[in-house]
């Protein structure tokens, strides 16, 4: 508030001229009870507060897990949850949260701790409907479909629950808030209400979140703090198998993923991705080559497939589904550099099979493979898996886990790896090694010899 000097007028805003006496700059800021900021409200001397104390670790006892025995969901998570964790689980509409959830909470409440699964979107029909396809069988399992935050927080306050299910917190209203409804702020009040309820009553609440590609994400990031754990279902899959990335956790690591399938009766573990992704290749095809990649600390081997044809236009086409071009358009330039292939008037097509996007630098050495193994018209020996880097030189560089893709390349029954050179010492102690042909490379080079 600002207030003349002069005649003692006061205004909400300053200004340059008094609007009472019309004197010039005499108008100054005061502080009154309503703007004095907050900070000088803090009583010194506070309620009493648990002492300061030293991390003792050695005597602390590991917190107990609570495994829901769904192995894809314990692993994204940790080996389980914890009493009193907080998760927030972010997903597309659609993508399959709330039938992870209703499993989920199925078994959660079959380890004896009362669940209560609130739905703010769906009625108690809709969810019966569900839950009949579902199978649920649960005597401590309980439903309500609530929208108000006050009525989901007496509930929560008043009924005695292990774990409490929100689905999904961007539908819950505030009549008393100014918040608009869905807003950022609104929601980060609710999240905080409902968390905070949860820590003192140590009960276990998952927030269901949806996260649309188009700026939704916003929402969901600004809880990320508010919670132990954040979970999504990867969004750019649109297959029927789902992964959920863990991008945080108080009480694990966030290296691990879970994957799924969406089948007719809810989400199912895919027990053998590297089967599920390499079920349908033809072994003696040109072009085809299977990569063992990281997803997590998981191994898990995918198909990459390349086309290479010649074209009839200036700028020949680079086509890439589940890769980066980019990536492709390099590889494609140090072959043709290194390798004497004359790829610069050929269209080249490569595929990633089952709808996964591949990031990792290990790509590359596969990549170069079956793109030569395409424009050669010649496959690779069967049972013949690459990874690597390929640098602009040439150089084929070591990848990070190399023993992790030794160990499902032999799960899979594959007796032959090209690999980086500088890995080969990694995967020396790998139980079983001695039954695969390591063949390690420095250099991007004569890799034709590879092919029949
Ligand atoms: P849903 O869990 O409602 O997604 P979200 O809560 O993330 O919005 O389910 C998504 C889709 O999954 C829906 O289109 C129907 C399908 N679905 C199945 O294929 N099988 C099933 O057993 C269930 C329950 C759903
Ligand atoms: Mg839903």
């Amino acid at each position: 508030m600002y207030k003349c000097k002069n005649c003692g007028a006061v205004s909400l805003k300053w200004v340059g001229r008094c609007p009472e006496c019309h004197s010039f700059n005499t108008m100054e800021e005061v502080i009154t009870a309503e703007n004095t900021p907050k900070i000088l409200k803090f009583k010194k001397t506070p309620p009493p507060v648990s002492p300061a104390t030293v991390l003792d670790w050695q005597n602390f006892n590991n917190i107990a897990r609570i495994a829901t025995g769904i192995k894809e969901f314990d692993l994204s998570v940790g080996s389980g949850l914890v009493a009193g964790q907080s998760i927030l689980i972010g997903g597309e509409p659609g993508i399959g949260k709330s039938t992870l959830m209703l499993q989920v909470a199925e078994k959660i409440s079959l380890t004896g701790l009362n669940t209560l699964y609130i739905s703010t979107e769906e009625s108690l029909n809709q969810i019966i409907l569900r839950a009949k396809r579902l199978k649920i069988d649960s005597k401590s399992l309980f439903f309500q479909a609530l929208n108000d935050i006050n009525e989901i927080l007496y509930s929560i306050e008043n009924g005695n629950y292990g774990f409490v299910i929100i689905d999904s917190i961007q539908r819950i209203t505030i009549p008393q808030s100014d918040s608009a409804y869905g807003s950022v702020n609104g929601l980060r009040e609710i999240a905080h209400e409902i968390t905070s309820l949860c820590l003192k009553k140590n009960c276990g609440v998952f927030l269901v979140c949806h996260v649309t590609k188009e700026g939704g994400f916003a929402g969901p990031k600004t809880l990320e703090h508010i919670v132990d754990t954040v979970l999504y279902f990867d969004s750019s899959k649109r297959d029927s198998y789902r992964i959920l990335r863990c991008y945080k956790n108080r009480f694990g690591s966030t290296d691990e993923v879970g994957i799924y399938e969406m089948s007719e009766n809810g989400l199912k573990g895919v027990k053998n991705p590297s089967a599920y992704f390499t079920s349908e290749r033809q072994p003696d095809s040109p072009g085809s080559v299977v990569v063992p990649c990281l997803e997590g600390t998981r191994a898990m081997l995918v198909e990459v497939q390349a086309l290479v044809v010649p074209s009839y236009m200036p700028v020949p086409k680079r086509v890439c589904l589940g890769i980066d071009s980019g990536r492709v358009s390099i590889i494609s330039a140090v072959l043709e550099k290194k390798e004497g292939i004359k790829l610069s008037s050929k269209e080249i097509y490569v595929k990633i099979f089952g709808g996964i996007n591949v990031q990792e630098p290990a790509v590359d050495l596969p990549v170069a493979l079956s793109i030569t193994s395409s424009y050669l018209e010649k496959p690779l020996p069967p049972n013949f898996i690459a990874f690597g880097e390929v640098g602009l030189t040439g150089e084929v560089r070591g990848v990070g886990n190399p023993s992790a893709r030794i160990k499902e390349a032999l799960n899979m029954g594959f007796s032959d790896v090209l690999l980086p050179q500088s890995n080969v010492k990694d995967v020396k102690d790998v139980k079983g090694v001695s039954a695969i042909n390591l063949h390690p490379l420095t250099k991007l080079k004569k890799i034709i010899e590879y092919l029949v």
